[in-house]
């Protein structure tokens, strides 16, 4: 099995250590900045014999090393830098997107790829355009992150362990994103038997401001641990056929009332990529908020030509 993660930054390089030390396969690591990605491949190969796990990890500033591969991360992307408009990132990171997406179609074109670089949706949809893949076999990362966020700090306000959670966040990986209390559960319990609905209304507040809350404390990039942590479980479910459901950006086709477009909603994943999409039973108030943040998504593409 080889796994490619395209992008050695944080997300990037933290990715390929867990993928490597989870023993999912020989990973490849690429990225265009001169050695960055073999410097951290070799520091984490010289890791093996502490370890004492053999994984196997090359890496490149060459793309065209992914050849051949089985599964594809991509984390390449830019940080906004100061002055720089959303639009204008949205351009950068959609061309290095493109150029990543044409080479995988090329030199992998089995693979099953996996969007990590932001604005997430935008991107997946994107690179579902580019590669011409069918729709199973491109996803993206960005509401299960949300959905173990939104766990963590219910664990936090109810002072239990985050283990003992289920909860979960669908629609787009950013501002819009819906976390749904309603659904979310202790134990099997719903969480609204333990807290009030204003309370539950915070929560939700708080895990749509928590990538913010990360970026300001961090005062220079994002988030890396949790995401890479979040990539991991995705990949895994895929390469070892697990059938788990998790949340992704995914093509939908009808599904909720959305045709023709990518946004998060729980995905049945395994060998296939995304092999089910399951429907939740919303309000019509939920599936409406869906639908709106899904058009919005839709108009930045077409408007951006993406
Ligand atoms: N979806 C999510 O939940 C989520 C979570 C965290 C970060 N992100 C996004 O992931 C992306 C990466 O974040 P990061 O913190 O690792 O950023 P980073 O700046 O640390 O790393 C990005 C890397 O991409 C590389 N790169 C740029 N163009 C490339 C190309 N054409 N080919 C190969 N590599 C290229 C850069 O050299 C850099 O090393 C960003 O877009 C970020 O917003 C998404």
């Amino acid at each position: 099995m080889k796994i490619s993660v395209i992008g050695a930054g944080n997300v990037g390089s933290l990715a390929a250590m867990r993928l490597a030390q989870e023993g999912l396969g020989d990973i490849m690591l690429i990225d265009v900045a001169g050695g960055l990605a073999l410097g951290k491949a070799l520091d984490l190969e010289d890791a093996r014999p502490i370890l004492k796990y053999n994984y196997n990890i090359k890496a490149s500033s060459d793309i065209d090393q992914i050849k051949g591969s089985d599964c594809i991360v991509i984390t390449a992307g830019l940080a906004r830098k100061p002055g720089m408009t959303r639009e204008e990132l949205l351009a950068k990171n959609a061309s290095i997107i493109k150029s990543v997406c044409l080479k995988i179609k090329e030199l992998a074109s089995g693979a099953i790829v996996v969007v990590v670089t932001n604005p997430l949706d935008i991107m997946t949809n994107y690179a579902l355009k580019v590669t011409g893949f069918r729709s199973n076999r491109v996803l993206g990362m960005g509401i299960s992150l949300d959905s173990a966020r939104f766990a963590n700090i219910i664990s936090g306000e109810l002072n239990i362990p985050a283990t003992d959670v289920e909860a979960m966040v669908i629609g787009s990986h950013g501002e819009g994103m819906l976390p749904l209390g309603k659904l979310a559960k202790v134990k099997g319990v719903l969480l609204e038997e333990f807290i009030t609905e204003e309370k539950i209304s915070d929560l939700v507040k708080r895990t749509i401001g928590r990538g913010a809350e990360i970026v300001a404390n961090l005062g220079t990039g994002s988030a890396f641990f949790a995401p890479s942590a979040a990539i991991l479980a995705i990949v895994k479910a895929i390469v070892k056929d697990e059938k788990k459901t998790i949340g992704a950006c995914a093509y939908l086709n009808g599904e909720y009332g959305i045709k023709g477009s990518c946004i998060g909603v729980p995905c049945r994943l395994g060998k296939n990529g995304i092999e089910a999409i399951i429907e939740l039973d919303l309000d019509q108030e939920l599936r409406n908020k869906l639908i709106a943040s899904s058009n919005l998504i839709r108009q930045t593409a077409e408007q951006l030509g993406y």
